[in-house]
């Protein structure tokens, strides 16, 4: 087997390693056409329609070395970098710098940063956090990245404004200092940049917010970095490879999808993410809006109404151990855990000698914070198991660019394979589009007048209902 291969270890979700609580063959064997509908859906659909994201491992040699020319220019010329994007436009490179950057990338000197400029990833539209930018960074130093896929979300085009206004005000050309990441064939953001002139990079078709990390949303960023992008999009062919083009009892993506289905039918509804390193603290941010935007649908795919969806929720190893696992381990049977295990962490702490006279506290001495981690972690799986609380693991032989492009080409097969067993569309997001449109109505856009009467109309608030 390859020692580069992230793994998965399912037996805390089996009867016959667990008991009752676990699934047994009848349990798979009860799901089985399902799993063979998704898979057939799958291979029938995969790079058409909004399954253009499977084809992103694959087709992008030439954005890609734009993208690695691009970000070398923009190191040597900035001292900051700064996304301006929500959702699936911010999550991904959220994700990539926390699991490949320095813990404290913006506080370390630039030799420690890899002469990679600071990062900030403003995924918000709270008028506090802007201030706080503008009084951090300095204009003429940043480049700013504006990304949306629709081009016209209100936070991200509401952010472009005002840093433009703000670069302008500083006798600054916008030009200079701005990269837009749009799609080439819709929205507004692909009409301003055009007409400014600022330096595009494309969305491709088919690939929606939350499945944009491989291609340039996330490559930019992390190419501005100093990550290796092409080690990631090679963890990612991999994975699909692997899944996608190898033997279904080796597709890892469709088991763990199978899993969860199971339990869903079961009414475990919620999914807790629970990685034990804090490079991977924001890989838990990125899984929930991949699993809970693109499961939680209203319809199934011939349109028969429904309520579908398992609420994700993440936690972070071994933090949470002192916050949210009293919950997991007595509450109750509604959750499935997946731990995130790190075989070898990049950094080695040796816990000093120091309490000998102490030996309750002694026994740490001479241990390492590694040993420490992995303890804990193993502890917790214990502690649920024995609690009968349905858990699994994903290893990682380490966190680098190749083991990260795995991990999230796992997660996106996993959500497309568990969306097709529930019979719903894992690509669209019309509850999203829902209140975008009402805000939009809200603040006057034209065309949304309609929505406006209805927003008016819809919203009643009774005075006793409130203290
Ligand atoms: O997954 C999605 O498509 C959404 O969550 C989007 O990422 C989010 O709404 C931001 O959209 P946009 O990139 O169009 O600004």
């Amino acid at each position: 087997m390859d020692k580069n291969k992230i793994r998965l270890d399912y037996n805390n979700m089996m009867a016959d390693v667990i008991g009752s609580k676990g699934f047994t063959s009848a349990d798979f064997d009860a799901v089985a056409d399902r799993v063979d509908f998704a898979v057939d859906y799958f291979n029938e659909k995969k790079g058409t329609g909004f399954m253009g994201w499977t084809k992103l491992h694959d087709e992008q040699d030439a954005v890609v070395e734009d993208i690695i020319k691009t970000a070398e220019e923009v190191r040597s010329k900035f001292k900051n970098f700064v996304v301006l994007g929500i959702g699936g436009s911010a999550l991904g490179p959220i994700s990539a710098f926390q699991a490949l950057c320095h813990l404290h990338h913006n506080e370390v000197n630039q030799g420690r940063r890899k002469n990679a400029p600071k990062f900030y990833v403003e995924d918000n539209v709270d008028p506090e956090r802007m201030v706080a930018l503008l009084n951090t960074i300095k204009l003429k130093d940043s480049c700013f990245n504006v990304i949306t896929k629709s081009g016209s979300t209100s936070e991200t085009m509401t952010q472009y404004l005002v840093i433009k206004d703000a670069l302008e005000k500083a006798g600054l050309n916008p030009k200079e200092h701005i990269i837009t990441t749009t799609s080439a064939n819709s929205g507004n953001l692909i009409k301003i940049a055009k007409a400014e002139g600022y330096k595009t990079f494309y969305i491709p078709d088919g690939v929606g917010g939350r499945f944009s990390e491989l291609c340039p949303v996330g490559l930019l960023p992390a190419a501005v970095l100093g990550i290796d992008i092409k080690k990631m999009l090679e963890g990612a062919k991999f994975m699909y490879e692997s899944c996608v083009n190898g033997e279904k009892a080796d597709n890892m993506a469709l088991t763990a999808a199978t899993l969860q289905f199971i339990a869903i039918n079961k009414g475990h509804n919620i999914s807790v993410m629970l990685p034990y390193a804090d490079s991977l603290k924001f890989i838990a941010d990125w899984y929930c809006q991949l699993w809970g935007e693109s499961l939680g649908k209203n319809k199934l795919m011939d349109g028969t109404p429904c309520n579908i969806g398992q609420t994700p929720v993440k936690a972070l190893g071994v933090t949470d151990q002192h916050s949210q696992i009293q919950l997991y381990t007595e509450g109750p049977f509604d959750k499935v855990i997946t731990f995130i295990a790190v075989d070898k962490y990049r950094k080695k702490v040796v816990i000093p000698n120091g309490c000998e006279d102490f030996p309750n506290v002694n026994f740490l001495c001479g241990h390492t914070m590694n040993e420490l981690i992995t303890a804990e972690r193993k502890a917790t799986e214990y502690a649920v198991t024995k609690a009968g609380k349905l858990n699994h693991t994903i290893y990682l032989p380490t966190v680098n660019e190749y083991t990260l492009g795995q991990l999230m080409m796992f997660f996106e097969l996993k959500t497309a394979y568990c969306g097709f067993m529930l019979n719903i569309d894992p690509f669209n997001q019309p509850g999203v589009e829902e209140g975008k449109n009402a805000t939009y109505a809200l603040l006057g856009r034209p065309g949304y007048e309609d929505k406006a009467k209805e927003l008016r109309a819809g919203t009643k608030k009774l005075k006793k209902y409130m203290m």
